[in-house]
């Protein structure tokens, strides 16, 4: 019989107070709270090494979520994804302080020119060695586009065609505008880079036109390391032609396991190799010493949660006014500009599952859509082997409840335990990010990002 494999952890975070489970700031221990502090990153990067998590994945909004109540205020008031500080600025503080840690930092494609944010990635690589990836996004809150002098969302099927056309321009600036050779650093003939072995990228599409020399030379991986999260049919399209890993959230097993299913399928139909594809499935672990610990650990965390956050959130992801709606009325699927997958998940990914607000107010207040599992080390591997089996995903997308002490937890109770039967490495790989998760550096053919090398 093969062993099975070794499950791979992200943490799940976000540079602000309430990130999946509002409420919790209000327990003194939470350092998320802390979230402008940078000692509270560099903690938490050094935490996460120590448990040998493969990445800490970095989510980022662009806007407010203000569709509750048909404004701000549910969002200010429980510090629902508000205030909310840029990700990237976070990155080279934890790059110092670990030698491992992968960093998946979410940028959302539609307010940045590919340009800047080719040079943003480049730089991140070569600060962290090799240690960055970027997690694709396209928005999906109102408030985002009318900061930006649009009256709302550019429609869902335009924004991936426009992030496709922005792929390629990035892979351009990436993998074509310098040479391998190009920065030869010859200090006897004072020349520093090759001129010859350099050129500008010249693009020209429906949304996209640039002629550009890219500003960085050469980083480790080139393009970063490239997360996505989408499950439409067009993120699903999206995520196949590009995604190395992806991120998947659902209510249920069999919901995530579909989705897991269909996100190969469409790897496969991309031409690619579907274990090019690692999926990464949203949990929240409350893990202790003993059972009784967890559970009172747990009901702390629900003695502190903020219904009203849980549905200020869950209105921007499903674009729904959620206030107009009764408590115990049933959520019924319409189609939206904004984030699809979410409002599928609440309203028929499980078949014959009926979801109230009040179900959301009391479910989705820990971890989001993600379940929670909540026992000793040995309760919480069994489960976590027990949904990885299930749902036939590479790793877990760890969301905290109470930050770092969630992320401790795991890193002294669970990761020990999945280790000892066999789940869990016990040291990394050496090198860059894609060089431990696929090992190699460089994106390869089939991946379209290879089409556009120097050679
Ligand atoms: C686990 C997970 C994390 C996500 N993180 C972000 C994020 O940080 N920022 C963002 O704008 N969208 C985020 N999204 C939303 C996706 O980028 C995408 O908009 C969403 O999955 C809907 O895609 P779809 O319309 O193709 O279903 C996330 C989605 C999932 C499942």
């Amino acid at each position: 019989m093969t062993q099975p494999r070794e499950i791979l952890f992200n943490a799940f975070a976000m540079n602000t107070v309430g990130h999946l489970s509002p409420g919790q700031w209000t327990i003194p221990r939470d350092r998320a709270r802390d979230y402008n502090k940078l000692r509270t990153w560099t903690d938490l990067a050094r935490t996460l090494e120590r448990g040998l998590f493969d990445g800490l994945f970095i989510a980022d909004v662009i806007g407010i979520y203000d569709v509750y109540g048909d404004g701000p205020e549910a969002a200010l008031r429980s510090a629902a994804q508000m205030p909310i500080n840029d990700p990237m600025m976070l990155v080279s503080a934890m790059a110092a302080v670990t030698e491992h840690l992968g960093f998946g930092v979410t940028a959302n494609l539609t307010w940045t020119s590919p340009f800047l944010l080719a040079r943003a990635f480049s730089t991140l690589d070569h600060l962290t060695d090799g240690r960055i990836g970027w997690n694709i996004v396209t928005g999906y809150l109102d408030s985002g586009a009318r900061a930006h002098g649009l009256p709302s969302l550019i429609a869902h099927d335009e924004r991936y065609a426009r992030a496709e056309e922005y792929m390629q321009v990035c892979y351009k600036l990436w993998e074509g505008s310098w040479a391998d050779d190009a920065a030869i650093r010859d200090a006897a003939t004072g020349r520093f880079a090759d001129p010859s072995r350099i050129r500008p990228v010249r693009h020209e599409g429906p949304f996209y036109k640039l002629d550009a020399i890219h500003l960085c030379e050469p980083s480790p991986q080139r393009t970063p390391l490239l997360y996505q999260a989408g499950s439409s049919t067009a993120g699903r399209a999206f995520a196949g032609a590009h995604a190395e890993c992806v991120f998947v959230s659902g209510p249920s097993a069999g919901v995530i396991k579909r989705r897991t299913t269909e996100l190969r399928e469409a790897v496969a139909a991309a031409g690619r190799d579907p274990a090019d594809l690692k999926v990464f499935a949203l949990l929240t672990v409350v893990v202790a010493e003993s059972q009784a610990e967890a559970e009172d650990r747990h009901a702390e965390y629900l003695a502190h949660a903020s219904p009203e956050g849980a549905l200020a959130l869950m209105a921007g992801w499903t674009g729904l006014d959620l206030s107009g709606y009764a408590l115990d009325q049933e959520i019924r699927y319409i189609e939206r500009e904004g984030y699809r997958t979410q409002l599928e998940n609440i309203t028929r990914a499980d078949p014959g599952k009926v979801w109230t607000v009040r179900d959301i107010a009391e479910r989705c207040a820990i971890g989001g859509i993600g379940p929670v599992i909540v026992g000793d080390a040995r309760q919480a591997a069994d489960a976590v082997e027990a949904w990885v089996a299930e749902t036939g995903c590479d790793g877990l997308n760890l969301a905290y409840a109470v930050m770092p002490e969630t992320f401790e937890a795991i890193a002294d109770h669970l990761v020990p335990e999945l280790q000892r039967r066999g789940r869990f490495k016990r040291e990394y790989r050496p090198g860059t990010l894609r060089a431990k998760l696929y090992g190699r550096d460089r994106l390869a053919a089939p991946h379209p990002a290879s089409a556009h090398r120097f050679e």
